[in-house]
């Protein structure tokens, strides 16, 4: 008699990770993930200003470009780091930002640029995720769907490459934020810690519709 093999659940976890391991690769191979999104590279705000998207691995941006979002994610959020327990550590800030597996979604107007997504395709819990590091807009430039357009698009680049969701942390005392994503169907991820951990962030995501 044939004896029924069965898979331990460490077995099954491995053969997640492998297979998730190799979407992860094949996103991070793509030249230009937003190539084949046309109706992502372009939107018109609120105000009727036109505005281009770009997508790049940070290898491939300018210095420039890599001091703007420096300088905007310092403006935007040096006050609320300082107010949270992970304090502003600037260094490790500007480390994070440019590790090699960092990829970067640029908004510009008038060949200004005006907002931008830091993003990376990653494993989380065994699972293939594109996660959202940042999403830095301009002061001017909010309350005119541009934010909810970058979203959108890096919720088409997930499903695009097979990640299940688009994953995110925002800070507790981000009001803004929290009410934006809320807005934008994110609910709290499997990954979130628990209120006994006392954290001051959360952890949020949207499952990809498409994954089966
Ligand atoms: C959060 C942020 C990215 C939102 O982008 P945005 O372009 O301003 O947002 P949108 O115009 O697409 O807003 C979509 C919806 O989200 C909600 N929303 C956005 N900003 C909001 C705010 N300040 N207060 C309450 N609700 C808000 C609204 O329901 C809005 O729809 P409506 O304008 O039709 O009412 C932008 O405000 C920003 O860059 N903030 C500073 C940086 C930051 O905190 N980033 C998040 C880090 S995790």
């Amino acid at each position: 008699m044939k004896r029924k093999t069965h898979k331990t659940r460490r077995q099954i976890q491995a053969q997640k990770v492998t297979i998730a391991s190799k979407l992860v690769q094949k996103a991070n191979s793509v030249f230009n993930p937003l190539e084949t999104l046309v109706h992502f590279h372009e939107y018109t705000s609120k105000d009727c200003a036109v505005i281009q998207l770009d997508c790049k691995r940070v290898t491939n941006l300018l210095p420039e470009t890599l001091t703007w979002i420096f300088n905007l994610l310092e403006l935007n959020m040096k006050a609320r780091y300082e107010q949270s327990n992970w304090g502003w550590n600037k260094i490790a800030k500007e480390a994070e930002l440019t590790e090699n597996n960092a990829w970067y979604l640029i908004a510009s107007s008038e060949g200004k640029m005006i907002g931008f997504s830091h993003f990376r395709f990653d494993i989380d819990n065994a699972v293939e995720v594109l996660y959202c590091y940042e999403l830095q807009l301009e002061a001017l430039e909010r309350r005119k769907g541009l934010g909810r357009f970058m979203m959108n698009c890096l919720e088409a680049i997930a499903a695009n490459n097979k990640m299940q969701k688009v994953v995110l942390t925002v800070h507790k005392h981000n009001p803004m934020a929290l009410s934006f994503f809320y807005k934008l169907n994110y609910k709290m991820d499997v990954t979130n810690p628990p209120p006994s951990d006392g954290v001051d962030y959360m952890i949020l995501s949207k499952q990809n519709l498409q994954h089966v």
